[in-house]
């Protein structure tokens, strides 16, 4: 398996959030995200714990914070349930607004001209990383 770094941007506003994870932080293996799949990753407990999740296709792995622009919700109902059934967009399952997989911007419905708060990840040697 290839190691090239991918990166999804340098945007920080999630870094601002509780229980963010710091700047490198592991986040496991890359085949813990099934390709063509979502993982949702959480750190820390109670009502302001951080939830983001993983999109990743093949070598590329693009992350989000789990907070729709619409109404400030998660985006999935059940564990995991980021994407449409075709898997080629981000589905919020609140008001089933749709989102791009390459940078979490508005396509349909009610975050249209909005986007998904990017979160930067890494894969090095096989394992996921922020930043
Ligand atoms: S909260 Fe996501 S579309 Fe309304």
């Amino acid at each position: 398996m290839s190691d090239t770094p991918t990166v999804s941007s340098t945007e920080a506003v999630w870094r601002t959030r509780a229980f963010a994870p710091a700047v490198g932080e592991r986040l496991g293996p890359l085949d813990a995200v099934a390709d063509g799949g979502a993982k949702e990753y959480i750190f820390g407990v109670g009502l302001n714990r951080f939830r983001m999740f993983l999109v990743r296709k093949g070598q590329r792995v693009f992350g989000y914070l789990n907070i729709c622009p619409h109404y400030s919700l998660p985006l999935n109902h059940r564990e995991d349930e980021f994407l449409t059934r075709d898997g080629d967009r981000i589905m919020c399952r609140q008001h089933l607004a749709l989102f791009a997989i390459e940078d979490g911007r508005g396509l349909e419905g009610a975050c249209d001209g909005r986007a998904l708060d990017i979160i930067p990840v890494t894969v090095r040697d096989g394992e996921l990383f922020i930043g």
